[in-house]
């Protein structure tokens, strides 16, 4: 099945599957500026860490499209507000800076504002194609840890509609349904926001891999019936370069209850999620979400008004809870510390 079409650069501007009207209506939107751009990654119009920086890319080349300067420095001037006003939308994933640094360098490269424009975007297009070559490759690696006849469990959504490209847990699942080695995927509705329930079982649906929806709650029920789960598999906003994992709120959850039960639980993420600036997980900035989703169910609200609620974003999974970090260059295991610097010495690869 061909991979949903999240994001395009069409003619000079951005098509946007709108991943707030899914799964009811497939709605896409046409940006045509950075503002645009930074508005939909904070209402999580488009989300998933590798996809935010995708985003970013094209709205950093939008923007630069609107930009008039008579030379190269005057361009990098207007440029530079630009790059922060995106990077200013969602601190926790750093595929966001990663994306915005590169596309920084390849202005600076350029002789004049009009070769910036044009290197701007086609750095956002190789970045967006780069992406989905590790999720190819990201897949083949972790299909070979999935035991045949497995059923796994995963949270949040971290397919095409997270990275522009098959997914990273995802195109995981995706190649282990390929192989015939996968007998179901369960997945958690992911309050508040329900990426598991509405974007997740929307994926799953079309390419047609059964799939069970759960409540949050419920993943320790599962993981108490033997053999029920083989391993659990999820993505990653950001990894320390001990090996700690800021992922959707839920995941550290899930970890400590995989370790209870002796089950696997696996780490799926592209070199650029990996962050060795950041020694530990307590160097990760956590977003902060208004308290209106956890109060509110689309729309209608669930609690007391004048209650109050806490709406962290994302957690820190301790990398002794992690089996393994799956990457598009290898598997990195414990000591993480390490293994994640080892990925980075092969030759290629470009990290912040
Ligand atoms: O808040 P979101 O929906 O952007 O969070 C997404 C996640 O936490 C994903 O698990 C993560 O970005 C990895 S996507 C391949």
């Amino acid at each position: 099945m061909e991979d949903v079409k999240a994001i395009e650069w069409v003619n000079g501007r951005v098509r946007l599957l709108d991943q707030t009207r899914l799964p009811h209506e497939e709605v896409y939107l046409e940006l045509e500026d950075h503002h645009q751009m930074a508005a939909a990654i904070r209402e999580m119009r488009v989300r998933g860490a590798p996809l935010i920086g995708i985003a970013a890319a094209y709205g950093m080349a939008l923007g630069a499209q609107h930009i008039e300067a008579s030379n190269i420095e005057d361009f990098l001037t207007q440029l530079r507000p630009i790059a922060e006003a995106l990077a200013a939308t969602r601190p926790t994933a750093i595929n966001l800076s990663w994306a915005l640094k590169r596309m920084t360098l390849a202005a600076q490269a350029a002789a004049d504002p009009q070769a910036a424009r044009e290197a701007l975007v086609a750095e956002a297009l190789r970045i967006h194609q780069e992406n989905a070559d590790a999720d190819r490759r990201l897949g083949q690696h972790g299909v070979q840890l999935i035991p045949a006849g497995s059923a796994v469990l995963t949270h949040c959504n971290t397919g095409s509609l997270a990275t522009g490209g098959s997914g990273t847990a995802l195109g995981i699942i995706r190649a282990a349904w390929e192989q015939d080695k996968l007998s179901r995927v369960y997945l958690s509705e992911t309050r508040p926001l329900l990426q598991g329930a509405r974007l997740t079982a929307w994926e799953l649906a079309r390419d047609g891999i059964p799939a069970t929806l759960i409540a949050d709650g419920a993943a320790g029920f599962l993981m108490q019936r033997r053999d029920a789960i083989a391993c659990v598999i999820v993505g990653a906003d950001r990894i320390a370069a001990n090996g700690d994992v800021a992922n959707k709120i839920g995941t550290y959850t899930l970890a400590v209850l995989a370790s209870e039960h002796a089950i696997p639980f696996y780490v799926a993420a592209p070199t650029s999620t990996i962050d060795l600036s950041s020694a530990s997980g307590d160097q990760i900035p956590i977003e902060e979400r208004p308290s209106e989703e956890v109060t509110t169910f689309a729309g209608v609200a669930v609690a007391p008004a004048g209650i109050e609620a806490l709406n962290p974003a994302f957690d820190i999974t301790p990398h002794r809870y992690v089996s393994a970090i799956i990457t598009e260059r290898g598997v990195a295991r414990e000591p993480y510390a390490e293994s994640l610097p080892q990925l980075f010495q092969q030759e290629g690869v470009r990290h912040a």
